[in-house]
């Protein structure tokens, strides 16, 4: 296992437990991609798999020889222009105007480990022996430009990371107008496109859809990763689902602008391409300078979507996200948003904080409104020191009252963004992003600051430290609430404007990096709008995101279900809030609300003052009882059972590492009239060990579980709508 390069035919074959991923160098020196998928052994034949033939009407590479053309050939980072007519990896303007280049193999190297990526978020290894790296630099011998393009193997996890890095060593100064983290070539394009789309309050559906000869494609133009589109896809086999079937997926380590796309050609090969948008973008590359990409970390499973999403969770858990919190139980959180909007003042945040305490929850987090002069959302975004109006007695005896009580205290902030009412920005009107002589767009009222300059994110992170080291604050929910427009900075010449973009996006990445640093101990979960910006990018800095804004607990479903395809349950803040709800106005069962929340970072979002005592009995048990489990919630293995999208009702289950373990959740959608006899079948278990269910004398062998199927209750009209039901099993 490892890396292996057979010097003979010049062929590059990464091997994990599982998986092969194989490359070579072409007869022009620029490489050509074999195979990627389950594993293959050593073998002389690999390179043989390149075909060559004079197929129809292609230009070829060589005069005199008809063979070779890169017009049908599987590549791993094309370019356009010298018989490729598929859309390139890359695209340079040279400073003639013109945009051919030619990379060709120069060196390589293969080492234990994985280097970081200078600036960008990426995973990581603990150990070198973890992961093996192979670093191919190529070469523009006509402009001395260097590629060096990186592949890590993470041998026991199934893991391939890839990005690509820029370094001009020419005298030329080179713009950059198309410059992604892979491209990977299939010989043939029998899949479906799996995708997570969908929008504020209804964040990454699953949406599936066959490839067809063309360009099929999503993107993020908005400056985030966004709701619209998450910055993944996966191709899977037409016969795959959750258990079975051969699935690939392609993951973007990016919060900002991304394309994924997969494009089918003339000879029904697919070519998948992940990066950040050439859209709006032109990175100005000058001599000595270089252009690292983001990394793309790609899985392939032939134990369909559950495999793959396993795969990732394990990655982004445990060498992604990062930190004191990384690794240990999150606290049961109470959020005063949903309950007080702006609408608060001390006595009233402490009663809400005296009234948690009763009902065993940990953490108090005080959302949006605590400063400047901030009754609504036209003010104050930008002015970081605390509303005495509302807050007479300062932070720090706030948070220290509550502490009191036995809870921890967190604290919203929205550091990105600036309301034109504030005094920062009356003393520093160009600080956002903006383009000259053209009026600004607001957006929920407020404009973004131009995280592209220095002195914008020194001022900033010298707001944030003064606040975060004022008072004993436990946690930080880190807010985004609006996507970017004229999108410009006062400090880059003209011909750098489309770098504005990416630069935003590092010097995010930078402040987020120094605030993590210097706030070891705080926990941050990362917002915008809800799931505005839920990508492995942000999970590096923080190792929880607000879920999504949509707290019903049937939208949840979807939202949950659709999330976990990528993102582990413990990283998916989930919390209960009040009903009818606030986003849909339906009404749900508390038990049915906490039920779906059970399954990601636990918490609560209401007025707990404003319950009837039933349902602070009901809230009090489903703390005690995420308190006991959730060490099996966010550290064990997730199985997707029932699909909402595809049924009425849905089913996950956790198992613990041992087996030892499970928690099943059933909710069923719509109440039936005469419904059916229906079984799950569960997964993941020990076939032979025998599990009770808690709270029952009900035993099960792990086997009949598996293959019979676990009895679901009779739910019809005696339950009405949106009933749920979980159990925990339990190996005696
Ligand atoms: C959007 C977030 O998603 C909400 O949870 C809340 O924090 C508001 N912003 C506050 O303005």
């Amino acid at each position: 296992m490892g890396i292996y390069f057979n010097e003979q035919d010049k062929v590059f074959h990464l091997q994990s437990n599982n998986v092969s991923y194989i490359l070579t160098i072409l007869k022009n020196n620029q490489l050509g991609h074999i195979y990627f998928g389950k594993k293959i052994g050593a073998s002389e034949h690999l390179a043989d798999a390149i075909r060559l033939a004079a197929l129809p009407l292609t230009a070829c590479v060589f005069e005199g020889d008809s063979l070779f053309s890169l017009d049908y050939l599987p590549q791993e980072y094309p370019s356009y222009g010298k018989t490729d007519f598929r859309h390139p990896a890359y695209q340079i303007q040279v400073e003639e105007g013109n945009t051919i280049t030619n990379l060709m193999y120069v060196s390589h190297t293969i080492a234990k480990g994985k280097p970081t990526l200078s600036g960008l978020p990426a995973t990581y290894v603990e150990h070198d022996d973890e992961s093996t790296t192979l670093e191919i630099t190529m070469r523009d011998p006509h402009l001395d430009l260097y590629v060096k393009l990186s592949y890590t193997v993470f041998e026991q996890l199934d893991v391939i990371a890839r990005n690509a890095r820029f370094e001009n060593k020419g005298k030329q100064t080179l713009q950059l107008l198309r410059a992604l983290s892979m491209s990977l070539d299939f010989q043939e394009s029998d899949f479906e496109l799996l995708h997570l789309s969908g929008a504020w309050a209804r964040e990454r559906h699953v949406k599936t859809r066959p490839l067809v000869q063309g360009i099929q494609s999503i993107e993020s133009t908005r400056g985030a990763s966004s709701a619209c589109q998450n910055p993944f896809i996966a191709l899977k086999r037409p016969n795959a689902d959750e258990f079975q079937g051969e699935v690939y997926g392609f993951s973007l380590v990016y919060s900002g602008n991304f394309l994924a796309e997969v494009e089918v050609n003339h000879y029904d090969m697919a070519r998948v391409s992940l990066g950040i948008n050439p859209f709006d973008f032109r990175w100005v590359l000058p001599p000595d300078d270089s252009f690292q990409t983001p990394e793309v970390v790609m899985v392939y499973s032939d134990r369909g979507l559950n495999g793959l999403s396993q795969i990732y969770h394990t990655l982004y858990r445990t060498r992604l996200a990062r930190g004191a919190w990384r690794d240990r139980e999150r606290p049961v959180l109470i959020n005063n948003w949903e309950a007080t909007y702006f609408n608060f003042n001390e006595q009233k945040i402490l009663s809400l904080a005296r009234a948690a305490q009763e009902l065993g929850i940990e953490l108090f987090v005080l959302d949006d409104g605590w400063f400047g002069q901030r009754d609504d959302d036209h003010t104050s975004l930008g002015d970081w020191v605390v509303d005495s109006r509302k807050l007479p007695h300062g932070l720090k005896h706030l948070a220290e009252e509550i502490n009191q009580l036995g809870l921890q205290f967190g604290l919203w902030f929205e550091p990105e963004m600036i309301c034109k009412e504030s005094n920062l920005y009356r003393q520093h009107p160009d600080w956002l992003l903006h383009v000259p002589q053209r009026q600004l767009s607001p957006g929920r009222n407020q404009f973004v600051l131009d995280y592209s300059r220095q002195d914008v994110r020194e001022a900033i992170y010298g707001m944030l430290e003064n606040i975060l080291q004022s008072a004993p604050i436990a946690y930080v929910k880190w807010d985004m609430n609006r996507n970017m427009t004229e999108i410009g900075s006062a400090m880059l010449p003209a011909a750098q404007q489309k770098e504005v973009a990416h630069r935003y996006i590092l010097g995010l990445y930078e402040l987020l990096e120094r605030l993590t640093g210097r706030f070891p101990k705080v926990l941050f979960e990362s917002c915008a709008s809800g799931g505005g910006r839920f990508d492995p990018g942000m999970l590096y800095y923080m190792p929880q995101t607000w879920t999504s804004d949509d707290t019903d607990a049937i939208e949840r479903l979807k939202i949950q279900y659709g999330t976990s395809m990528v993102y582990p349950l413990s990283s998916m803040g989930a919390h209960v809030s009040a009903v009818p709800n606030h986003q849909t106005a339906r009404l749900t069962p508390i038990k049915t609300r906490g039920e779906v929340a059970f399954f990601g970072v636990f918490g609560y979002e209401l007025d707990l003052e404003k319950l009837p005592s039933s349902d602070k009995e009901a809230i009090k048990a489903q703390v005690a009882f995420y308190k006991e489990q959730r060490q099996l919630i966010l550290n064990g293995t997730l199985y997707r059972l029932v699909s909402p999208f595809e049924k009425n009702y849905a089913c996950w289950l956790v198992v613990s590492a041992d087996q030892r373990q499970a928690l099943l959740g059933y909710y069923k959608i719509l109440a039936m009239p005469n419904p059916k006899f229906m079984a799950v079948k569960l997964s993941g278990l020990a076939p032979n060990f025998q599990y009770k269910i808690e709270g029952t004398e009900q035993v099960y062998n792990g086997n009949e579980l598996m293959y019979l199927g676990f009895p679901l209750p009779f739910a019809g009209e005696r339950e009405g709508d949106f009933f749920s039901q979980v159990w925990k099993f339990r190996a005696e």
